[in-house]
């Protein structure tokens, strides 16, 4: 356990930086523009289109506006899980540490900003793509669902969650200059405030892990698993809807062959997207695997084994850790 100093000292710094970053909707990120549908938006390293070959270039723009739709959305969808964990740990700082509760109350603001700013987003993407895209999963029927897991593991999914998102846009979005720039800024502003989130992601998980005997950590590896499984379950129905989507809305006719590697390939790009760059992440490998033994550590990556075939073919940037 560290000193009550050392630790409220972290939450301070926290809270400093989530003030000087502080950004508005409109006034920040939005600014009057539009997204610009000539350009791309889920860049390549992430929506994998490159590895669609018989694609026209126009039709790989437009299944990386496709992904890029869901990927905000997916954003909308965990963080309101997100937000309302936040505020559950918050709990434990009511009558104690108020630096560490205002932290987790201006996480839980921002994760609430987000979610506007995603559900903005949607409607001004919808309002100029044809119709039929769907997003299919429910946001409080994945949230009540994945918080009916115990708390380490919920806290667990967020970390590699909040660390990937950081990833994605220093490794793939930033580099890219021929981006949708109302898009990249979107997720630019996203990332400043995401930082903060995986800091007090690490702090709150291992105080979490610090209350839990073995055989209850046991059990919160076997939820942790289950929540990967369930991420992947969400993955498998929106990539078989985009498939679908795209498809019907390409400039090309795409033979039955085709379009079943559209779908292979919009789901290796949701898996990779959502879970397995996020678990390649050294930072989310070094705090996860320092919290569970061997046998446990095997368990997961047993776990996530068929998942592990979703990376790049022929990675546009270094990967953060050797596959
Ligand atoms: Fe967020
Ligand atoms: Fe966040």
């Amino acid at each position: 356990m560290q000193p009550q100093s050392a630790s409220t000292s972290r939450y301070a710094r926290v809270i400093e930086v989530s003030k000087r970053v502080r950004w508005e909707i409109e006034r920040d990120v939005i600014r009057g523009r539009r997204f610009d549908f000539g350009k791309t938006f889920l860049p390549s390293g992430l929506s994998l289109v490159n590895e669609l070959p018989f694609l026209t270039n126009a039709d790989k723009r437009l299944l990386s506006q496709v992904q890029g739709r869901t990927y905000a959305n997916i954003f909308g969808l965990v963080e309101r899980f997100i937000g309302a964990k936040m505020l559950e740990v918050s709990r434990d700082h009511w009558l104690g540490d108020q630096t560490a509760l205002e932290a987790l109350v201006r996480f839980t603001d921002e994760e609430l900003k987000h979610q506007e700013l995603f559900r903005r987003i949607e409607t001004m993407i919808g309002a100029d793509m044809p119709p039929g895209y769907v997003a299919t999963p429910d946001p409080n029927a994945v949230a009540s669902a994945v918080l009916g897991k115990c708390t380490w593991a919920v806290l667990a999914l967020t970390l590699d969650i909040e660390l990937f998102t950081q990833a994605h846009y220093r490794a793939s979005m930033e580099p890219d200059g021929n981006l949708s720039e109302l898009w990249k800024d979107v997720f630019l502003f996203h990332w400043k405030e995401e930082s903060q989130h995986a800091i007090l992601d690490e702090i709150e998980l291992v105080k979490e892990d610090a209350k839990l005997t073995p055989a209850e950590r046991d059990t919160a590896v076997d939820d942790l698993i289950d929540l990967v499984g369930a991420v992947d379950g969400i993955l498998q129905a929106q990539a078989a809807s985009d498939a679908r989507y795209f498809t019907a809305i390409a400039s090309a006719r795409l033979d039955e062959a085709q379009q079943a590697r559209v779908h292979a390939g919009v789901l290796k790009a949701y898996r990779w997207q959502y879970i397995v760059s996020g678990v390649m992440e050294p930072r989310f490998q070094k705090v996860l695997f320092s919290l569970v033994d061997e046998a446990q550590g095997a368990r997961i990556q047993n776990a996530l084994a068929p998942l592990t075939y979703a990376v790049p073919d022929q990675p546009e940037v270094p990967l953060p850790l050797a596959a």
